[in-house]
Protein backbone atom coordinates (compact mmCIF):
# COMPACT_ATOMS: atom_id res chain seq x y z
CA UNK A 1 0.00 0.00 0.00
CA UNK A 2 1.50 3.71 -0.83
CA UNK A 3 2.10 5.62 1.96
CA UNK A 4 -0.03 8.87 2.38
CA UNK A 5 0.05 11.89 3.57
CA UNK A 6 -3.11 14.03 4.07
CA UNK A 7 -1.78 17.71 4.73
CA UNK A 8 -3.48 21.25 5.06
CA UNK A 9 -2.26 23.08 2.46
CA UNK A 10 -0.65 22.06 -0.98
CA UNK A 11 2.36 24.30 0.46
CA UNK A 12 2.59 21.93 3.20
CA UNK A 13 2.58 19.01 0.85
CA UNK A 14 5.46 20.75 -1.31
CA UNK A 15 7.50 21.07 1.74
CA UNK A 16 7.29 17.38 2.41
CA UNK A 17 8.44 16.84 -1.11
CA UNK A 18 10.89 19.22 -1.34
CA UNK A 19 12.90 17.42 2.04
CA UNK A 20 12.72 14.06 0.40
CA UNK A 21 14.09 15.52 -2.70
CA UNK A 22 16.97 17.39 -0.65
CA UNK A 23 17.57 14.53 1.34
CA UNK A 24 18.39 12.50 -1.88
CA UNK A 25 20.44 15.20 -3.46
CA UNK A 26 22.19 15.44 0.21
CA UNK A 27 22.89 11.72 -0.58
CA UNK A 28 23.70 11.43 -4.17
CA UNK A 29 24.45 15.07 -5.62
CA UNK A 30 23.72 13.92 -8.92
CA UNK A 31 20.71 12.75 -8.27
CA UNK A 32 17.69 11.78 -10.97
CA UNK A 33 14.79 13.63 -10.77
CA UNK A 34 11.59 12.77 -12.60
CA UNK A 35 9.60 16.25 -13.39
CA UNK A 36 6.24 16.90 -13.71
CA UNK A 37 4.47 19.82 -15.07
CA UNK A 38 1.03 20.95 -14.83
CA UNK A 39 -0.03 23.03 -10.98
CA UNK A 40 0.25 20.64 -8.42
CA UNK A 41 3.86 20.50 -8.42
CA UNK A 42 4.45 24.13 -8.31
CA UNK A 43 4.39 24.22 -4.63
CA UNK A 44 7.45 21.33 -4.51
CA UNK A 45 9.60 23.98 -6.64
CA UNK A 46 8.75 26.80 -4.53
CA UNK A 47 9.58 24.93 -1.18
CA UNK A 48 13.03 23.26 -2.41
CA UNK A 49 13.92 26.78 -4.32
CA UNK A 50 13.77 27.97 -0.26
CA UNK A 51 15.24 24.94 0.75
CA UNK A 52 18.10 25.63 -1.48
CA UNK A 53 18.65 29.14 -0.20
CA UNK A 54 18.65 28.00 3.56
CA UNK A 55 21.96 28.97 4.41
CA UNK A 56 21.69 26.96 7.61
CA UNK A 57 21.31 23.76 5.51
CA UNK A 58 23.34 23.76 2.31
CA UNK A 59 22.17 22.12 -0.49
CA UNK A 60 23.38 22.20 -3.91
CA UNK A 61 21.10 21.62 -7.00
CA UNK A 62 24.16 22.05 -9.17
CA UNK A 63 24.88 18.90 -10.81
CA UNK A 64 20.92 17.42 -10.52
CA UNK A 65 20.01 15.73 -13.53
CA UNK A 66 16.15 15.85 -14.74
CA UNK A 67 13.78 14.05 -17.01
CA UNK A 68 10.46 15.43 -17.57
CA UNK A 69 7.82 13.22 -18.27
CA UNK A 70 5.91 14.25 -20.98
CA UNK A 71 5.44 16.21 -23.95
CA UNK A 72 3.42 17.81 -26.29
CA UNK A 73 3.49 17.42 -29.73
CA UNK A 74 2.95 19.96 -32.74
CA UNK A 75 3.67 23.06 -30.74
CA UNK A 76 6.21 25.24 -32.78
CA UNK A 77 9.77 25.53 -30.84
CA UNK A 78 9.84 27.78 -28.11
CA UNK A 79 6.05 27.48 -27.53
CA UNK A 80 5.44 29.24 -24.04
CA UNK A 81 3.42 26.11 -23.09
CA UNK A 82 5.34 23.27 -24.58
CA UNK A 83 6.31 21.26 -21.67
CA UNK A 84 10.32 21.84 -22.54
CA UNK A 85 9.69 25.73 -21.80
CA UNK A 86 7.34 25.18 -18.70
CA UNK A 87 9.90 23.04 -16.98
CA UNK A 88 12.64 25.47 -18.17
CA UNK A 89 10.39 28.33 -16.43
CA UNK A 90 8.94 26.34 -13.46
CA UNK A 91 12.12 24.68 -12.72
CA UNK A 92 15.22 24.65 -13.79
CA UNK A 93 15.44 28.40 -13.02
CA UNK A 94 14.00 28.49 -9.83
CA UNK A 95 16.09 25.64 -8.82
CA UNK A 96 19.59 27.02 -11.03
CA UNK A 97 19.70 23.18 -12.37
CA UNK A 98 21.83 23.20 -15.30
CA UNK A 99 19.34 23.31 -18.46
CA UNK A 100 22.12 21.08 -20.16
CA UNK A 101 20.80 18.05 -17.35
CA UNK A 102 17.35 18.58 -17.92
CA UNK A 103 15.67 16.75 -20.91
CA UNK A 104 12.56 16.45 -22.12
CA UNK A 105 10.99 13.75 -24.38
CA UNK A 106 11.51 14.67 -28.05
CA UNK A 107 14.00 17.74 -27.34
CA UNK A 108 17.38 15.27 -28.66
CA UNK A 109 16.41 16.98 -32.49
CA UNK A 110 15.56 13.61 -33.72
CA UNK A 111 13.06 12.74 -35.43
CA UNK A 112 9.33 11.55 -33.89
CA UNK A 113 9.52 8.48 -34.49
CA UNK A 114 11.66 6.65 -32.66
CA UNK A 115 12.12 9.36 -29.86
CA UNK A 116 10.34 7.74 -27.30
CA UNK A 117 13.30 4.67 -27.62
CA UNK A 118 15.52 7.62 -27.63
CA UNK A 119 13.93 9.03 -24.23
CA UNK A 120 14.16 5.70 -22.64
CA UNK A 121 17.75 4.94 -23.89
CA UNK A 122 18.77 8.15 -22.60
CA UNK A 123 17.14 7.55 -18.94
CA UNK A 124 18.73 4.38 -18.45
CA UNK A 125 22.48 5.96 -19.68
CA UNK A 126 21.62 7.90 -16.58
CA UNK A 127 21.06 5.10 -14.51
CA UNK A 128 17.41 5.30 -13.92
CA UNK A 129 15.27 7.80 -12.42
CA UNK A 130 15.90 8.24 -8.52
CA UNK A 131 12.75 10.12 -7.27
CA UNK A 132 9.65 10.78 -9.52
CA UNK A 133 7.40 14.02 -8.62
CA UNK A 134 4.14 13.03 -10.57
CA UNK A 135 0.27 14.99 -10.81
CA UNK A 136 -2.71 12.79 -11.62
CA UNK A 137 -5.18 14.04 -14.33
CA UNK A 138 -8.95 13.95 -13.47
CA UNK A 139 -9.11 11.45 -16.19
CA UNK A 140 -6.33 9.08 -13.37
CA UNK A 141 -3.59 9.99 -16.19
CA UNK A 142 0.09 10.02 -14.77
CA UNK A 143 2.14 11.38 -17.60
CA UNK A 144 0.07 11.91 -20.51
CA UNK A 145 -0.88 7.85 -20.20
CA UNK A 146 -4.89 8.08 -20.73
CA UNK A 147 -7.22 5.40 -19.84
CA UNK A 148 -6.34 2.43 -21.41
CA UNK A 149 -2.40 2.61 -21.19
CA UNK A 150 -0.94 -0.75 -21.14
CA UNK A 151 0.72 -0.77 -17.09
CA UNK A 152 3.62 -1.93 -18.84
CA UNK A 153 4.02 1.01 -21.48
CA UNK A 154 7.05 2.51 -22.36
CA UNK A 155 7.74 6.85 -23.91
CA UNK A 156 5.96 6.99 -26.45
CA UNK A 157 3.33 9.02 -28.83
CA UNK A 158 -0.49 9.13 -27.47
CA UNK A 159 -3.24 11.02 -28.26
CA UNK A 160 -5.17 12.76 -25.58
CA UNK A 161 -8.74 12.60 -24.49
CA UNK A 162 -11.22 15.65 -24.86
CA UNK A 163 -10.98 15.61 -20.86
CA UNK A 164 -7.40 16.30 -20.85
CA UNK A 165 -7.16 18.98 -23.71
CA UNK A 166 -9.96 20.89 -22.07
CA UNK A 167 -8.12 20.58 -18.36
CA UNK A 168 -4.84 22.19 -20.37
CA UNK A 169 -7.15 24.42 -22.26
CA UNK A 170 -7.05 27.15 -19.67
CA UNK A 171 -2.89 27.43 -20.35
CA UNK A 172 -3.91 28.35 -24.45
CA UNK A 173 -5.61 31.07 -25.99
CA UNK A 174 -7.80 29.00 -27.14
CA UNK A 175 -9.39 25.73 -26.19
CA UNK A 176 -8.14 24.13 -30.16
CA UNK A 177 -4.94 25.46 -29.29
CA UNK A 178 -4.31 22.41 -27.27
CA UNK A 179 -2.65 19.82 -28.92
CA UNK A 180 -3.85 16.32 -30.04
CA UNK A 181 -0.62 14.31 -29.23
CA UNK A 182 1.94 14.31 -26.45
CA UNK A 183 4.88 12.15 -26.24
CA UNK A 184 4.89 10.82 -22.72
CA UNK A 185 6.85 8.23 -20.53
CA UNK A 186 4.56 4.89 -20.53
CA UNK A 187 3.20 3.55 -16.86
CA UNK A 188 6.70 1.04 -17.01
CA UNK A 189 8.71 3.78 -17.35
CA UNK A 190 7.21 5.55 -14.50
CA UNK A 191 6.87 2.34 -11.89
CA UNK A 192 11.03 1.64 -12.66
CA UNK A 193 11.97 5.16 -10.57
CA UNK A 194 13.39 4.26 -7.48
CA UNK A 195 10.86 6.75 -5.43
CA UNK A 196 7.13 7.71 -6.70
CA UNK A 197 5.64 11.25 -4.65
CA UNK A 198 2.20 11.57 -6.39
CA UNK A 199 0.38 14.54 -5.37
CA UNK A 200 -3.06 16.29 -5.88
CA UNK A 201 -5.05 18.66 -4.43
CA UNK A 202 -8.84 19.77 -4.60
CA UNK A 203 -12.16 17.78 -4.59
CA UNK A 204 -12.23 17.46 -8.71
CA UNK A 205 -9.04 15.09 -7.93
CA UNK A 206 -10.64 12.95 -5.40
CA UNK A 207 -12.08 10.50 -7.48
CA UNK A 208 -8.78 9.90 -9.31
CA UNK A 209 -7.05 9.55 -6.35
CA UNK A 210 -9.16 7.07 -4.63
CA UNK A 211 -8.99 5.10 -7.72
CA UNK A 212 -5.26 4.94 -7.99
CA UNK A 213 -4.67 4.59 -4.53
CA UNK A 214 -7.68 1.99 -3.32
CA UNK A 215 -9.21 1.23 -6.50
CA UNK A 216 -8.37 -2.34 -8.69
CA UNK A 217 -5.22 -1.48 -10.54
CA UNK A 218 -6.31 -1.32 -14.38
CA UNK A 219 -5.62 0.30 -17.21
CA UNK A 220 -8.59 1.88 -17.20
CA UNK A 221 -7.31 4.32 -14.19
CA UNK A 222 -3.73 4.78 -15.11
CA UNK A 223 -2.45 5.60 -11.90
CA UNK A 224 -3.33 2.62 -9.95
CA UNK A 225 -0.38 1.30 -11.48
CA UNK A 226 1.53 3.24 -8.66
CA UNK A 227 -0.09 0.16 -6.38
CA UNK A 228 3.04 -1.98 -8.48
CA UNK A 229 5.17 0.12 -7.24
CA UNK A 230 7.25 -0.66 -3.61
CA UNK A 231 7.98 2.99 -2.48
CA UNK A 232 5.16 4.90 -3.49
CA UNK A 233 3.81 8.38 -1.29
CA UNK A 234 0.94 10.05 -1.77
CA UNK A 235 0.40 13.60 -0.77
CA UNK A 236 -3.02 15.00 -0.84
CA UNK A 237 -5.27 18.41 0.64
CA UNK A 238 -8.20 16.89 2.50
CA UNK A 239 -10.32 17.46 -0.51
CA UNK A 240 -7.89 15.30 -2.74
CA UNK A 241 -8.51 12.78 -0.03
CA UNK A 242 -12.08 13.10 0.62
CA UNK A 243 -12.94 10.16 -1.21
CA UNK A 244 -10.50 7.62 0.53
CA UNK A 245 -12.05 4.92 2.68
CA UNK A 246 -8.85 4.74 4.66
CA UNK A 247 -8.01 7.83 5.33
CA UNK A 248 -8.12 7.55 9.28
CA UNK A 249 -5.56 4.92 9.04
CA UNK A 250 -3.32 6.55 6.68
CA UNK A 251 -3.60 9.33 8.93
CA UNK A 252 -2.88 7.43 12.00
CA UNK A 253 0.11 5.67 10.32
CA UNK A 254 1.87 8.92 9.08
CA UNK A 255 1.52 10.49 12.86
CA UNK A 256 3.07 7.02 14.41
CA UNK A 257 5.78 6.06 11.62
CA UNK A 258 9.23 4.89 13.46
CA UNK A 259 11.90 7.75 14.15
CA UNK A 260 14.02 5.96 11.33
CA UNK A 261 10.77 6.95 8.44
CA UNK A 262 11.09 10.74 10.09
C1 LIG B 1 -1.15 17.28 -17.48
C2 LIG B 1 0.22 16.63 -17.26
C3 LIG B 1 0.22 15.71 -16.06
C4 LIG B 1 -0.43 16.39 -14.89
C5 LIG B 1 -1.85 16.75 -15.21
C6 LIG B 1 -2.58 17.41 -14.05
O1 LIG B 1 -2.01 16.48 -18.19
N1 LIG B 1 0.66 15.92 -18.41
O2 LIG B 1 1.55 15.33 -15.78
O3 LIG B 1 -0.38 15.55 -13.76
O4 LIG B 1 -1.82 17.67 -16.29
O5 LIG B 1 -2.34 18.78 -14.06
P1 LIG B 1 -2.60 19.74 -12.84
O6 LIG B 1 -1.55 19.42 -11.84
O7 LIG B 1 -2.43 21.12 -13.40
O8 LIG B 1 -3.96 19.46 -12.35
Amino acid sequence: MAEVVIVGTPAEAGGIAAEFIARLVARKPDAVLGLATGSTPLPVWTALAERAKDPARPLDLERVRGFALDEYLGLPAGHSQSYRAVIDREVVEPLGLDPALVHVPGDDGGPVEGAGERYEAAIAAAGGVDLQVLGIGRTGHIGFNEPGSSLASRTRVKTLTEQTRADNARFFPTPGEVPTHCLTQGLGTILDARHLVLLAFGEAKAPAIAGAVEGPVSASLPGSAIQLHPQVTVIVDEAAASGLAYRDYYRFAWDNRLAFER
